[in-house]
């Protein structure tokens, strides 16, 4: 592998990515394919944009022709495809874009690479996949039973290659990472979110009883597992990659809170999200046994650590709250939050 074409590379976990893959693999060339939606952001990737082997091309991981294009010019050997609209949120209030980028652009992505010959192909999914488990740890082998748009979406594009491997005998693998916090995280995912309003003394709206329990993981764990499996996971193969940090949504609120010096009366509890999941839990039992990676960082030690760099760059954040940032907070919130002041 030489040249690396990481789709979404401008958003969270792709740019933190990309900035990992220039450091790391300076041998290698990183080239960008990013249709710079709301959440996609160059100020993401301002670190690396002046390295020689980086390169940027907008487009839609849909658009064959673009993909064709991009594949061409730049003799790619391997796609690493984290271009998704990601938010849970969004694809209840409108799923058409969840379609088109995580089911048919990964279909996309996929097929122009098997007709170019492109060796490589790892998409990275998601613990949604699996829907809601009340006791235990999802394995690889398990069913997936999605309950939101966005989740089916991600497992038709999991599944799909899967199809391409079985079918095809593309080189393709899957991660399904759980929930991912760290650094230049779009401010509408719950810690980004939460702390921005709480540095300015707004109302953070809890969703329902606030007891749903989510896995943390850091976002530069995540990507290292990706770049593990990227380079050493077997074809076809599927792998969970868990933070290995349960923790209930009230208690994560406080440790922000905690972290912030902010009291707990910012809490409003409100309407919850509908087909909201109650826990998701991996076991990240095989890429332990089988790659030896496991999480590097400690729940409290990394999310003190992305607490500060909120507070230390609102230059990144503040620009990003304004025209539709307000619109979608607006449909989101403002009824949610009304009625917790009646
Ligand atoms: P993000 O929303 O921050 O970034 C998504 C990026 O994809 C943006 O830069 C956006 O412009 C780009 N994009 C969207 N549609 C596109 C299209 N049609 N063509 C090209 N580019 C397009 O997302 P993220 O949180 O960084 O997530 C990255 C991937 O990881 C997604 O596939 C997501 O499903 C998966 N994932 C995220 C988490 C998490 O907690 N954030 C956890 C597990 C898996
Ligand atoms: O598990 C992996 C998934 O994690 C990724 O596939 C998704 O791309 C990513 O967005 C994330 O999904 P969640 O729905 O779990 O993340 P979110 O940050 O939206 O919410 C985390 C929890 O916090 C969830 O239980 C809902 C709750 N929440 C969220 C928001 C935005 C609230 O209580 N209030 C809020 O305002």
């Amino acid at each position: 592998m030489k040249n690396i074409l990481v789709t979404g590379g401008a958003g969270f976990i792709g740019s933190t990515f990309v900035r990992r893959a220039i450091a790391r693999h300076p041998d290698y060339k990183i080239v960008v394919l990013d249709k710079l939606t709301y959440a996609g952001n160059l100020d993401n990737l301002l670190p690396v944009k002046d390295a020689p082997q980086y390169a940027f091309e907008r487009g839609d991981i849909a658009d064959r022709a673009t993909v064709r294009r991009v594949l061409e010019t730049h003799e790619i050997d391997a796609i690493v495809n984290f271009a998704a609209e990601s938010h849970v949120d969004r694809s209840v209030l409108d799923p058409h874009a969840f379609i088109n980028t995580n089911s048919v652009g990964v279909y996309t992505l996929l097929d122009t690479a098997r007709e170019l010959g492109v060796q490589r192909f790892h998409q990275v999914s998601t613990d949604e996949v699996y829907g809601s488990i009340d006791e235990g740890h999802f394995r690889e082998g398990d069913p997936l039973e999605p309950n939101s748009p966005y989740s089916a979406s991600k497992a038709s594009g999991d599944l799909m290659a899967r199809a391409y491997y079985v079918t095809y005998g593309m080189h393709t693998t899957v991660t399904r990472g759980s929930n991912t916090f760290g650094p230049y995280q779009y401010p509408e995912k719950v810690i980004p979110f939460f702390v921005t309003e709480a540095l300015d003394d707004r109302p953070l709206p809890l969703y329902g009883d606030g007891m749903q329990v989510r896995d943390w993981l850091y976002v530069d764990d995540h990507s290292d597992a990706i770049d593990t499996v990227l380079h050493k996971g077997a074809p076809g193969e599927i792998f969970n990659v868990g933070g290995e940090s349960e923790r209930h949504n009230i208690d994560v609120t406080r440790f922000l809170l905690q972290t912030l010096g902010k009291p707990e009366s910012l809490i409003r509890y409100v309407e919850d999200r509908p087909g909201h999941d109650r826990r998701y839990a991996l076991t990240n039992d095989k890429i332990r046994a089988e790659l030896g990676w496991e999480p590097a960082h400690s729940f409290e030690d990394a999310m003190t650590e992305t607490v500060r760099w909120y507070q230390q760059n609102d230059w990144w954040w503040r620009k990003i709250k304004t025209g539709e940032y307000l619109e979608y907070y607006k449909r989101q919130y403002a009824a949610r939050l009304a009625e917790t002041e009646k």
